[in-house]
């Protein structure tokens, strides 16, 4: 897959591709990350890229030129172009998930008070990481490419993400590793037991009691198995 992010500050990636995962990623040649200098595309001879807002107001608004511009240079007909603004769509896994199976997003990272209007129209989706508005998209488009590129095959095994937080619906159940005894606080005897079965009812139960505590709005619109609502109905007689 090919990530190419469009941006005014390309500066801020270094330390975002050259670390962890993304760096591993990218070495196994799973993943091409291509970040594009919008600027480079300006026709302004003072090379501006954004400019005052018709009407008045507040703030700089980024310019059609440049931006089309390099969206046109930067995408093929395989491309999906996602525009970072608060007005979009909200990023839930399952979001990441369908974005894993394309095969070259572009993200497109607006600053100042935000897009012309008519940029829009050569968009394909538009990606909010929350209810909260940044500086700028860059770290957004950050957030987005390493919720998908984890999820790219062979970027991590399928059983590290498979019981991630939101892949079932649920928020995930408690780790521990060694050592079994920190500061009074015991590792849960189930874990070291050895028996499978019980490890797995254990860890739905306690991911189970998380959420209800958590984000008791993802227990209320699950569709529950009948182990579900027997696990909740212990959860709910032990408190
Ligand atoms: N740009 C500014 N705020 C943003 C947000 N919450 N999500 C995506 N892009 C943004």
């Amino acid at each position: 897959m090919k990530i190419s992010i469009l941006t005014l500050f390309p500066e801020m990636f270094t330390g975002f591709v050259e670390t962890s995962i993304i760096k591993k990623a990218i070495l196994k040649e799973i993943i091409e990350i291509e970040v594009v200098d919008m600027r480079s595309f300006t026709e302004d001879k003072h090379n501006r890229v954004d400019d005052y807002p018709y009407g008045g107001g507040a703030g700089l608004v980024l310019m059609c030129q440049p931006v089309v511009d390099a969206i046109k240079a930067t995408r093929t007909e395989d491309s999906l172009v996602v525009m970072m603004t608060p007005q979009g769509k909200t990023l839930k896994q399952s979001v990441s998930y369908d974005l894993a199976k394309e095969k070259h997003i572009i993200l497109l990272c607006g600053h100042y008070e935000g897009f012309d209007e008519r940029i829009r129209s050569y968009v394909d989706m538009e990606l909010s990481i929350g209810d909260y508005v940044l500086t700028g998209g860059e770290v957004a488009s950050m957030v987005v490419a390493d919720s998908v590129i984890r999820l790219v095959d062979g970027v991590i095994t399928q059983e590290s993400h498979e019981d991630d937080s939101f892949s079932n619906g649920l928020l995930e159940y408690p780790h521990y590793t060694r050592p079994r005894e920190y500061e009074g606080m015991e590792v849960p005897d189930v874990l070291v037991s050895g028996h499978h079965e019980n490890v797995r009812n254990y860890r739905l139960k306690e991911s189970l009691r998380k959420t209800q505590k958590m984000r008791p709005e993802l227990i209320e619109s699950r569709d529950l198995t009948p182990l579900e609502i027997k696990l909740l109905a212990e959860i709910n007689s032990e408190e």
